[in-house]
């Protein structure tokens, strides 16, 4: 097949390097991104009379017929026409001849690829931002049902002071938030527009590109054509906030399968998310959850992969950005398999409430609320975590909790104790009295589920 850009060339690509330099396989699903910005494009090169009016006009009706016909699956694509940007061109010239090919006067595929690939990721993180909105609120309604739910909060893996599932749960609409953040942020640095760069220098003709950016949605024109042709700086952030989004993912995960043991027994999958083993009859695996752990492996080797690409390319286009692509759009397409499956997942799970209080039961979680109970009696809280160490070895060698000690044996570590002792340390107050903001008592815990619905409907 002839090239658009044959005319300098005596022979025709090799077979070999045709399959090779062709992006078309995983570029084509910028389609509409490549014939919107085409469409606008053809418009200002109308207005600009840069082109005929009527060219222009026809320019657009077709690629707008285009679109159409391949969202109907009425058009392939070819190997042989490189990637997406020249595809379409192609099938649009073959429609409507010598319109078709004053298209891409004033404009360059360095330009247009960067345009399209743009476009395309603020779509992306669109419909991302919806499904960290769908967890977060899936998140804040099991808060709601686990305001009172007690449970053992960890440091080290070893239980360290009672906190309840509402606060455990909502640690994570904290980072949803950020996350959420990150993705506006992300997109607001994608939103200056490099259509108009050409190849590298912008073009003589008198193009419009403040025009092309409003008909865009771009904020405006990017202010330098080498940095236009060549940023990727926004698939590089783009590919670290969904690393970041596959981070918390990856630990809520590995805390979920870890409650869901037997050994925890905090929550137990829903049979719908759950999957069997083909040889031992009575297991119920957390497959779901430990696919999404595992999953976050290759998020980050995506963004590994596109720092490693760019680092050492000078400006401005280099065929290596080809390599910009597939990457950031795994990370994408294994995001939004992950976030709709990990949401419901956590819907279906069932909290097993006596559990979750039980576990914080043993351990000595309110260990330092004894402690706390004597310095609010006046005791120097170092000497108060001593006397509390010792009433814990004490407790562990005549296996009781503190809670279940006699007041007379509290009074043998210090004469400080007194019957409101059992108040102090009952699991319910070391909860309630953390009630300053950030606490997990029932009542910041709602604060911030309130604050958190507050930002959730900006979203
Ligand atoms: N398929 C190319 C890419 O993804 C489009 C830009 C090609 N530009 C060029 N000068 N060969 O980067």
């Amino acid at each position: 097949m002839a090239k658009l850009w044959g005319g300098r060339f005596q022979k025709a690509t090799d077979k070999k390097v045709d399959d090779f330099n062709s992006s078309i396989r995983f570029d084509s699903r910028m389609y509409k991104q490549d014939i919107t910005g085409s469409i606008a494009h053809a418009k200002m090169l109308g207005k600009q009379n840069i082109i005929p009016e009527d060219d222009s006009a026809l320019i657009v009706k077709t690629l707008k017929e285009i679109l159409d016909d391949i969202e109907n699956g009425n058009v392939g694509f070819e190997i042989d026409a490189e990637d997406i940007h020249m595809n379409i061109e192609k099938i649009l010239t073959e429609r409507i001849g010598d319109a078709g090919k004053r298209l891409h006067t004033a404009r360059s595929r360095n330009d247009q690829v960067a345009l399209d690939l743009r476009m395309y990721l603020k779509d992306e993180v669109d419909e991302i931002t919806s499904m960290l909105k769908n967890l977060a609120e899936t998140l804040i309604l099991l808060a709601k049902n686990n305001l009172d739910t007690i449970m053992p909060g960890y440091t080290h893996l070893q239980k360290a002071q009672p906190v309840t599932a509402a606060h455990h749960f909502m640690a994570y609409v904290e980072m949803i938030k950020r996350d959420i953040g990150r993705l506006a942020d992300a997109k607001k640095r994608m939103n200056s527009l490099p259509l108009g760069s050409g190849a590298l220098a912008t073009s003589t003709y008198p193009i419009d590109r403040d025009f092309v950016a409003t008909e865009l949605g771009f904020d405006g024109p990017c202010l330098n054509s080498l940095d236009g042709v060549s940023d990727r700086d926004f698939v590089i952030e783009l590919s670290a906030a969904l690393s970041i989004i596959m981070v918390h993912l990856s630990r809520f995960s590995e805390e979920l399968i870890l409650w869901n043991t037997d050994e925890f027994s905090f929550v137990e999958m829903d049979d719908g998310f759950s999957t069997g083993s083909s040889i031992m009859p009575q297991k119920k695996n957390p497959d779901v959850a430990e696919l999404i752990r595992g999953k976050a492996g290759r998020v980050f080797g995506n963004l590994m992969g596109i720092l490693t690409v760019m680092k050492g390319i000078p400006l401005a286009y280099n065929k290596d950005m080809q390599e910009d692509k597939e990457g950031i759009f795994d990370s994408i397409d294994t995001i939004k398999l992950c976030l709709p499956v990990f949401t419901d997942m956590i819907a279906t799970m069932r909290i097993n409430k006596d559990n979750m209080r039980k576990g914080a039961g043993g351990g000595f979680t309110n260990a330092t609320d004894a402690a706390d109970y004597l310095v609010k009696k006046g005791v120097p809280f170092r000497n108060a975590h001593e006397i509390i160490g010792k009433l814990v070895f004490y407790s562990i060698e005549h296996s009781k909790s503190l809670e279940q000690l006699e007041l007379a044996e509290f009074k043998q570590f210090s004469d400080v104790f007194e019957n409101d002792v059992y108040e102090a340390i009952s699991f319910e107050s070391c909860v309630s009295y953390r009630s300053v903001i950030g606490g997990p008592a029932k009542e910041t815990v709602m604060l911030a589920i309130e604050k958190n619905e507050e930002f959730l409907k900006t979203v």
